[in-house]
């Protein structure tokens, strides 16, 4: 099924006019987005039930749930009831299983706010919540109704926040679109024009999805950088938040390392490596990482569940805007593209 997706440059009733077709109608947020999102929405609204939950992905997990659930049987919501996620891709990921569990499914809309959200987390249909230590380890495979994208939301995002959806675009960029790196690597962040960006950055996703929803083959591209990625994530995690890198500044090391991974496996020449850890390292600067830490971060890296038996699997460029998937890549191999990372 198509992921659909619209794009609102100004806010206004007509907007929202589809919701008038449910019974009720619940809208979720956290106190972020209630702050700044729903504050700017809700006078276009319906009448509505505001479903209100913490901020943060220490609270996606099923006790928010029961929260959720608890407040739409609390307004009596029926089948025919609708729930609009106002936020982040927690907020979207949460409230999206809420929903489709919810009576069996209710329909429910995503209007993601953060950059990640908007270009990631809000299309592809995946959805659910983290178990114990294990990330979106209960979830289903859903469609929303709509993917409502203003991007104007992201303004009150901060810095971090921002730059760490920004590590999606430039992955989007590198694994499908070489043009778009060219031109977006010409600027900034902070010089960014947001509104072409994002929709450009969501169609080479909803491409891919498309292809391959449930991710036996192609899907896997979109995990170029989070091999790496996410051990270097796990990692800092275990060692206290104030150590703790966002999902995207993590990736950004992630992708500079499978770089020169993809450089010793499949061709990806030394210039371009150069010209992709440059654009990152400018952006997103350095984090230093000690050899224990490497080895440590190498563990974390078996565990990594898209590897089947011992070996580790990669998504690698062999040129940029070109991706392979199911690419392995031994001890040896993956320690020398950390190394690569470390002393530049
Ligand atoms: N379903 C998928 O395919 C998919 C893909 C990528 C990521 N994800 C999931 O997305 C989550 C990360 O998403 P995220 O980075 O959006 O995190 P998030 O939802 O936690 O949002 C980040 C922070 O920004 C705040 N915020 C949101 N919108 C704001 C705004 N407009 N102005 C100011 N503050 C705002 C939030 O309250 C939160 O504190 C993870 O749980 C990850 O697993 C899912
Ligand atoms: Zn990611």
């Amino acid at each position: 099924m198509l992921n659909k997706v619209e794009y609102i440059n100004s806010l206004n009733t007509n907007i929202f006019e589809f919701l008038k077709n449910y019974t009720q109608i619940g809208v979720l947020v956290d106190e972020n987005t209630k702050l700044h999102c729903y504050s700017l929405i809700k006078n276009f609204l319906p009448p509505h039930f505001l479903i209100e939950i913490q901020s943060g992905e220490e609270n996606k997990h099923l006790e928010t749930c029961v929260l959720v659930w608890q407040k739409m049987t609390d307004f009596q919501f029926d089948r025919k009831a609708v729930l609009l996620n106002l936020g982040g891709g927690v907020i979207g990921d949460l409230g999206g299983f809420c929903a489709s569990t919810y009576k069996r499914g209710i329909d429910f809309y995503q209007m993601p706010t953060t950059l990640l959200s908007q270009v990631d987390a809000s299309v592809g249909g995946k959805l659910g919540v983290d178990f114990q230590q294990f990330k979106n380890h209960i979830g289903v495979f859903n469609i929303p109704k709509n993917v409502l994208i203003y991007p104007d939301f992201i303004k009150t995002l901060s810095f971090r926040e921002l730059r760490s959806g920004y590590a999606e675009v430039l992955k989007h960029c590198l694994i499908a679109d070489k043009e778009e790196w060219k031109s977006v690597t010409q600027k900034t962040i902070q010089e960014q024009n947001w509104s072409k960006i994002i929709p450009h950055s969501v169609k080479i996703k909803s491409n891919v999805v498309e292809q391959d929803p449930k991710e036996s083959g192609l899907r896997k591209i979109l995990n170029f950088g989070h091999t790496i990625g996410h051990a270097v994530e796990s990692y800092f995690l275990q060692q206290g938040l104030n150590k703790k890198l966002l999902h995207g500044e993590a990736i950004a090391i992630g992708m500079i390392a499978e770089a020169y991974l993809s450089h010793l496996k499949c061709g990806l020449t030394l210039e371009e490596v150069n010209e992709i850890s440059s654009y990152f390292l400018m952006t997103y600067g350095k984090v230093s990482i000690s050899d224990e830490e490497l080895s440590q971060m190498y563990e974390y890296m078996l565990q990594d569940k898209k590897n089947e038996g011992k070996s580790v699997r990669f998504a690698l460029l062999p040129k940029i805007g070109d991706c392979l998937f199911d690419i392995e890549a031994n001890r040896v191999e993956i320690e020398k593209s950390m190394k690569y990372y470390q002393k530049l």
